[in-house]
């Protein structure tokens, strides 16, 4: 099929609320290593690995070989009969987790990871309410939708009881006008305000991601989860960390995103970069809260732990260990960065550079003083990017945020490559529009 036809069966038969990047749409037809090429045969330097999610690269040989072999084994079990594929992938979860997260609940996507992640903490604690950030994404069910912090993502009217929002911390556009480090996190203790005013003073989660991802890669300073970690304990809730962008290895350095802010959460959802793009979630709690679900009613998941699913996110994490650990991303992730910073001193769009190893925001303004939103400028950046041969990812609630997360497998001469195309988009875009 060529892209009209494609695009033809796209507006006919699907809804048409699929978010879609670019004026003119780009499918996509196969991918290798870096790269992905649209139907037409163009090829693309791949920096947004299908939203944080290709961790190791399109079509890695080992996890085609893992999948193929399980394929020819078992399909298909659902969660009541055990399988090896899934014990196995939680032993190797529990092994590479920070603290006692030791018992896991596979599921299909991040949304129902926090999903159950929420149905797990109101069991164990006896409370409903719950805290999440202004800016945050956390998936599309109607629960999700309500922990997220941004209008545009909760379509339909959507509130679920007992969700409420403390500020984000945001410190490129501070809620509270201040500066860090003079500010002390003030933001932080807006958790507590929250609680003692808007909820019963008894909660079950505060639920945030390390980086705010779709909210633009917002990174909270260093101080901010000790602080927020304590305060739900104080209330007696639970802290969950969403690591469905920043988990397996995406930050460098850890395996794990919180692990940056010194903190171990009770709850850790996980999803995108678990399996290389096969679908597959979880949530991670110690033994000690897992087991305080036993007598508490029935569960089940059909697709949850899917034997090929789980096959293949053993054979990413194998390859992330072998190609692509935590020092690799920190170092390429640090080059990435520091490439973004030399753009910033040369094109004056670039308001903001900020980010942990392979997951860079860069934001756009149309004045460094204002800081208004340039969103139409970061529209431009996507399209000409495009037109380069360079797929990136945007965010942020004013859609002024370049999202640079390119698989985990990325080298110093795959960022050359895209600092290059980078440099010329920026060129071109600041003719267009300062
Ligand atoms: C931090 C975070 N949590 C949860 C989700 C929802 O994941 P899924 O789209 O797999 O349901 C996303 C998706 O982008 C996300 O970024």
């Amino acid at each position: 099929m060529d892209a009209y036809e494609i695009l033809e069966l796209q507006g006919k038969y699907l809804w048409p609320n699929h978010l879609l990047y670019y004026t003119d749409p780009l499918p996509l037809d196969h991918g290798e290593g870096m790269y992905v090429w649209d139907v037409e045969g163009n090829q693309y330097l791949d920096f947004f690995a299908g939203i944080l999610t290709t961790s190791v690269g399109h079509k890695h040989p080992k996890v085609l070989d893992a999948a193929r072999e399980q394929m020819e084994k078992l399909i298909h079990s659902s969660t009541l009969y055990p399988n090896e594929k899934h014990v196995r992938l939680a032993e190797k979860i529990a092994d590479i987790t920070p603290g006692n997260l030791q018992k896991s609940y596979f599921t299909n996507s991040g949304t129902e990871a926090n999903e159950n992640a929420i149905l797990l903490a109101r069991v164990v604690t006896g409370h409903q309410e719950v805290i999440a950030l202004r800016h945050a994404y956390h998936g599309r069910s109607a629960l999700a939708m309500s922990l997220t912090g941004q209008a545009a993502w909760r379509i339909g009217g959507t509130h679920a009881h007992g969700v409420k929002h403390a500020m984000a911390p945001y410190c490129y556009r501070c809620p509270l006008k201040m500066t860090y480090p003079e500010c002390g996190v003030a933001c932080a203790e807006d958790v507590e305000d929250v609680i003692k005013t808007q909820t019963s003073g008894k909660i079950a989660a505060v639920i945030a991601e390390p980086i705010l991802g779709v909210g633009g890669f917002i990174t909270p300073p260093p101080e901010y989860f000790g602080i927020v970690a304590e305060i739900a304990y104080t209330y007696g809730g639970l802290f969950i960390a969403d690591e469905v962008q920043t988990g397996f290895g995406r930050t460098g350095t850890y395996w794990f995103g919180i692990e940056h802010w010194g903190v171990v959460p009770d709850v850790m959802t996980m999803a995108k970069g678990i399996a290389n793009g096969f679908p597959l979630a979880n949530t991670i709690t110690t033994a000690e809260i897992a087991d305080e679900m036993k007598g508490k009613g029935l569960t089940i998941s059909t697709f949850g732990g899917n034997p090929v699913s789980c096959a293949a996110s053993l054979a990413t994490i194998e390859v992330l260990e072998e190609e692509a650990n935590p020092a690799h991303v920190a170092e390429v992730g640090d080059y990435l960065h520091a490439g973004l910073k030399r753009l910033q001193e040369k094109y004056p769009m670039i308001g903001d550079v900020r980010g942990k190893g392979l997951m860079q925001g860069v934001e756009l303004v149309n004045d460094r003083e204002t800081k208004e939103p340039a969103a139409d400028a970061t529209n431009y950046v996507l399209e000409v990017a495009r037109s380069s041969g360079l797929l990136i990812g945007k965010g942020g609630m004013y859609g002024n945020v370049l999202r640079i997360a390119p698989p985990l497998t990325a080298t110093k001469e795959h960022v050359d490559e895209a600092l290059e195309k980078l440099d010329r988009t920026f060129a071109i875009v600041h003719e267009m529009t300062w």
